[in-house]
């Protein structure tokens, strides 16, 4: 297929720069089948076919516009490369996900306004995998998961006369070395307590405590890093705020906006929260790819609620949330923001000033930090202003027989001994994540996302998967069915051959009722997983379908 118009061009100039930034922002991830912005640039001669539409070319912008307001595209459109042949042209290399295609894009305009449009698509090419691989130019800073394997101790080894292949890295990450051998340096050689003992081993210990806050800190790049605080996990972190600020400042009738997919530990310590403080939840509703309806959002935001609390990546679905639109939106009303980023801290580049949320909450075990380790990242004046959640030792400054005077920001919130060798192996995870850089950790978990949402329903017969199908949209989770077998079923059959993946509800109830679906499997990425984990994947989904004879 190929549809194009050639109306004179008038005046060369340089690319519209309103244009270059949509294309970069289609490179960055966080756009993905939308052209409406391109579309509003178009002149009234312009021509225009999409493949998602059914039929064409239209002609001129309105008939463009009104094609694309009829047909809203079920389509998610991935961009595999960009060149600029001239100063006035861009040409894009694009994937179509559900179709399959490739296809070409070729744009140019006269002075601010597009006038031609060219679709040419590739006829041979519908492996999207494929094309990408062939495309120009490679992610700039690649990772190498084959190097990065050997770091994992864990990965080296059979299960069930397989070699392990570790599909479950949402639940929990493997560790590398380096997060072993510093927690095994702290016990077998500066093991005391912190913030106490006047003696050399335990003045290193609090040292190195301290240290690793100061990395965690860099790594979201808090402004300061007695705005962190040690948890155990996130679950602890939302919990600390949900008693902490909640039951300061949640009263009768006011609200709190969640959303359809949050994970349990977002949503029972809210539940919790309302039911004693008689205030209200409210639900930002997804589509059925998994996708929040901001549309809804902003009725919801007419409540003028005290807190808008949502996931920064599902779990379940991958689903990567626009943080800093729902941070505008919510503080234009007033309410803060709490972002639960356990699945976003371990896979992409967080920036919590950038984000501009009030409270972010992570998992320290999910991005190659120990067991039992996590943070909550609030601003100052938060904090400073909130009572300590638990109560004792540590986080005191003065204890009278009747009342206590409470620690600086931010022991007042770490009662007790710490999980001091957690909290150190867990800054040098981020260090690890940190020299691998996060923009590489993302671009091989697109990746990999990508090449599952092609190779999966290729090769396994029916496969079922959920959420958006865009690699651009998602983090590094994939959720499947296979019809007729249950999940639990589908992982213990996988494991025979060496497979973990997860089997469940994920702690997503309501998401999986809003979905209509009892339960699904889940295969999830980290930065030693590879394409052969994926392949394996497959290959083992096939061994399931004949042994349930599907
Ligand atoms: C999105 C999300 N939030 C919160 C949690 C809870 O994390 P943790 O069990 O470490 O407290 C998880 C864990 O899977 C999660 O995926």
């Amino acid at each position: 297929m190929a549809v194009e118009t050639r109306p004179e061009v008038a005046e060369p100039a340089p690319i519209a720069p309103l244009f270059a930034a949509h294309i970069a922002r289609f490179n960055a991830g966080v756009q993905s089948g939308d052209f409406r912005d391109m579309i509003s640039h178009f002149t009234d001669d312009a021509t225009a076919t999409f493949v998602s539409l059914p039929f064409g070319p239209f002609r001129g912008r309105a008939e463009i516009e009104q094609a694309y307001r009829d047909h809203p595209p079920d389509d998610t459109i991935d961009v595999l490369s960009t060149t600029e042949p001239d100063e006035r042209t861009i040409v894009a290399r694009f994937a179509w996900h559900r179709t399959r295609q490739t296809g070409t894009i070729r744009l140019g305009h006269r002075g601010e306004d597009l006038t031609e449009l060219t679709v040419e698509f590739d006829p041979g090419v519908d492996d999207v995998d494929a094309a990408r691989s062939a495309s120009s130019s490679p992610p700039a800073s690649a990772l190498d998961p084959y190097a990065l394997r050997r770091d994992f101790p864990i990965l080296d080894q059979e299960i069930n006369g397989h070699p392990l292949v570790y599909l479950d890295s949402a639940s929990t990450s493997q560790k590398p070395r380096v997060v072993l051998e510093a927690m095994d340096a702290y016990y077998r050689e500066y093991n005391a307590n912190v913030h106490r003992g006047i003696y050399t081993i335990g003045e290193k210990a609090t040292a190195e405590y301290e240290r690793a806050r100061a990395k965690l800190a860099r790594f979201i790049n808090a402004p300061d890093a007695h705005e962190v605080v040690f948890t155990r996990n996130a679950t602890e972190a939302i919990n600390l705020v949900a008693y902490s600020w909640g039951r300061r400042n949640i009263n009768r009738g006011d609200a709190i906006v969640l959303t359809e997919m949050e994970h349990h530990a977002n949503l029972v310590p809210w539940q919790l929260l309302v039911q004693e403080r008689d205030g209200d939840l409210e639900f930002i509703p997804i589509t059925d790819d998994g996708v929040l309806r901001l549309e809804v959002f902003e009725v919801l935001l007419k409540l003028r609620p005290k807190l808008v609390a949502f996931t920064h990546v599902s779990n379940t679905l991958g689903t990567i949330n626009p943080v800093r639109e729902m941070v505008e939106m919510a503080h234009a009303v007033g309410a803060l923001v709490l972002v639960d980023g356990a699945q976003a801290v371990p896979h992409v580049a967080v920036d919590v000033q950038e984000l501009g949320a009030d409270f972010y909450a992570f998992s320290g075990h999910k991005m190659l930090g120990p067991m039992g380790s996590g943070a909550l990242w609030a601003r100052r004046e938060l904090l400073e202003a909130m009572p300590p959640f638990l109560s004792g030792g540590e986080m005191i400054r003065e204890v009278h027989l009747r009342r206590s005077d409470f620690n600086d920001i931010p022991w007042k919130f770490e009662a007790g001994t710490p999980a001091v060798g957690d909290a150190i192996g867990l800054g040098i995870a981020a260090e690890y994540l940190g020299a691998i850089g996060m923009d590489a950790v993302r671009e091989h978990e697109r990746d990999l996302v990508a090449y599952a949402l092609d190779v999966l329903p290729r090769e396994v017969p029916d496969i079922e998967l959920y959420g958006p199908m865009s690699a651009n949209l998602r983090g590094g989770v994939v959720p499947f069915n296979l019809p007729g077998i249950h999940p639990h079923d589908v992982a213990q059959v996988l494991d025979r051959y060496g497979i973990a993946v997860r089997a469940g509800h994920h702690c997503t109830m309501p998401l999986h009722e809003r979905l209509d679906l009892a339960a699904t499997a889940r295969a999830s990425f980290q930065v030693y997983s590879t394409r052969e984990d994926v392949d394996a994947l497959a290959a083992g989904l096939i061994e399931v379908q004949k042994l349930f004879g599907a």
